[in-house]
């Protein structure tokens, strides 16, 4: 598996990663989600050189770390371990953002403890905290660095400004948000920033939370999936034109023999060296198939088709039930 280096500090990651949120949380129901399987696909990555697990202790929440610090037994050394802090979930169901240097403190202590290991590699803030200035949360982070309980920093979903500030008092390592190619935004000028600053690019959602991959239509999106069928590309009115921009893409593939979730993925590791997506799978059979994402070459023919289909007025919606609440 090629590696990819995210940051100027030099952490080393697989050139695609493995988000492990799916296993626990999110899509589907709890009843889908094989806990074995999901194990057994996590060692199957390391066997595939697939090393950075994606997590936060958020999903659940808790226990996607919980299945994490399970899987990792006995193989720790094999694995880049990101986890994230941030997000808190409230008994009805709602979330609020803690970016308090107390809390970063509490947040890492406690996912240190359920992933059962002594250093997180990567340590994401999830989402900014607008009552918290940016310097305070991520001076916490640096002590953490400091401790010996995190190796590198990252933010997800960050604007360039936060982005600069934060660098300024601990270099950042990288930056996680959606990136593919239904979501383009951060290329205005998330991606520029970035690139100035020589920080790397985790995408997340790579696969458009699965509509791209030609697996999700309108007539297979069980009801029970109601978290995903609240982002807006979901949504009645836009869904089946998502599923007609991803079927097209699906033609593209079957014409160079792949599948529409490797072309996806193909598109963003050729964005740049230092974008690195993290699709998420609990299935073998399907990490498998993206990890092969990594021995595809795109031609400027392919990447003109693709960049017409997937033009802004062929897909609709936000990316995000909460767009006004992202950093800009
Ligand atoms: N920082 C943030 O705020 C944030 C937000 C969202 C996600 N994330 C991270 O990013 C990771 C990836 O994002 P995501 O899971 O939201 O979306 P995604 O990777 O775009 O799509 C995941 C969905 O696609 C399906 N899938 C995966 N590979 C497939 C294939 N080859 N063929 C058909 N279907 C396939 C998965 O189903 P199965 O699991 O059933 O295979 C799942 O439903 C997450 O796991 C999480 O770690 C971070």
């Amino acid at each position: 598996m090629e590696q990819r280096t995210l940051g100027t500090q030099g952490l080393e990651v697989s050139a695609i990663g493995l988000g492990c949120m799916g296993m626990s949380d999110f899509y589907g129901t709890a009843e889908e989600r094989d806990q074995n399987e999901a194990i057994a696909t996590i060692d199957r990555a390391a066997e595939l050189g697939v090393t950075m697990l994606d997590t936060a202790d958020m999903y659940g929440p808790f226990t996607n770390e919980e299945l994490i610090g399970k899987a990792l037994t006995g193989r720790r050394d094999q694995y880049i371990v990101a986890t994230k802090f941030g997000f808190e979930r409230q008994s009805d169901g709602s979330q609020t953002v803690n970016g308090r240097p107390e809390h970063v403190r509490r947040a890492c202590d406690a996912s240190l403890q359920r992933l059962d290991i002594d250093v997180i590699d990567l340590y994401y803030q999830h989402r900014l905290d607008r009552r918290v200035p940016i310097e305070e949360t991520v001076g916490a982070m640096a002590e953490l660095v400091q401790a010996g309980k995190v190796r590198y920093l990252g933010l997800s979903e960050a604007g360039p400004a936060t982005i600069r500030r934060a660098h300024a008092v601990h270099p950042i390592s990288a930056v996680q948000s959606e990136y593919s190619l239904f979501s383009r935004d951060v290329e205005e000028s998330v991606l520029p920033a970035m690139r100035e600053l020589g920080i790397g690019f985790v995408a997340y959602s790579p696969l458009g939370r699965g509509i791209l991959t030609g697996a999700i239509g309108s007539d297979t999106l069980a009801s029970s999936d109601t978290r995903r069928s609240r982002f807006p590309r979901f949504a009645e009115g836009n869904l089946d034109a998502n599923v007609a921009v991803a079927s097209r893409i699906g033609d593209i593939a079957a014409e160079r023999g792949v599948t529409a979730a490797q072309l996806a993925l193909a598109w963003l590791l050729q964005r740049g060296p230092d974008i690195v997506p993290i699709p998420g799978t609990k299935r073998r059979d399907r990490l498998e198939e993206n990890a092969g994402a990594v021995d595809i070459a795109l031609d400027a023919g392919d990447l003109s088709r693709l960049e017409d289909v997937t033009s802004p007025e062929n897909v609709r919606g936000d990316r995000h039930w909460d767009v006004g609440a992202i950093d800009r």
